[in-house]
């Protein structure tokens, strides 16, 4: 049985993930950005694709926010709910990985567990995670949604950081921060991110 289903059956295709890879250069992987609300996943998300776009390497890229407008749009900010939009989209992330593609997801994913789970379902090395270690208070200063000031006053209950847990990864592939010598722009942190995908065999 898988999951509530009987009488499942896998099939394959002779066009294979190494076949897809070899057309297109590269080893399709996923980078899993996780951080607080306004840590800057989304604008890295964005400066890592351009990066590497312009590098001739496909990448697709999977943001929570964008996701819950769709595919997730059933789902609250519940401990159980945030649990089945990582899970979700672990497995779509896995499905892009499979096609060869490099795919940047961008989600708070405050939980060490869901994480993990993911990182599960990807061969080994082909799961990196991102950890954007950005203090509460300077994501609070920057507060770009307002966000952060409406959970303040009370106005939005369970907010990640505020009256809602966020778990800091441990032993995850790469930590940036927001001070340090090689580590400013986003920018920079993009270029700290492809270096890791060319020592690692990514990018072919
Ligand atoms: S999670 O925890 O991984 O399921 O969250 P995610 O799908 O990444 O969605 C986070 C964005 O939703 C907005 N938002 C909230 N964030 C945290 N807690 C609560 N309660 C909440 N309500 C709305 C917020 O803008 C997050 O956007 P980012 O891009 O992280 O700033």
């Amino acid at each position: 049985n898988i999951g509530n289903s009987t009488n499942i059956l896998w099939h394959d295709c002779p066009i294979q993930k190494r076949d897809r890879q070899q057309l297109l250069q590269q080893r399709g992987c996923v980078i899993w950005l996780t951080g607080l609300s306004g840590s800057g996943k989304s604008t890295l998300a964005c400066a890592l694709s351009q990066s590497l776009h312009s590098r001739g390497k496909l990448t697709y890229i999977l943001d929570g926010d964008n996701l819950r407008h769709g595919l997730n749009r059933d789902l609250s900010f519940r401990a159980e709910d945030r649990s089945e939009n990582i899970r979700r989209i672990g497995e779509v992330a896995k499905l892009f990985a499979d096609a060869g593609v490099i795919c940047i997801t961008s989600l708070i994913s405050p939980y060490q567990k869901d994480r993990d789970a993911c990182r599960a379902l990807l061969p080994e090395g082909d799961f990196i995670e991102v950890f954007i270690d950005v203090p509460l208070h300077v994501c609070e200063a920057r507060d770009p949604k307002g966000l952060y000031k409406l959970a303040r006053a009370g106005k939005i209950k369970g907010f990640t950081g505020i009256d809602d847990p966020y778990e800091p990864p441990c032993g995850c592939e790469i930590v940036l921060q927001l001070k340090g010598s090689e580590c400013k722009s986003p920018k920079d942190m993009a270029e700290i991110v492809i270096s890791y995908l060319e020592k690692s065999g990514h990018l072919k």
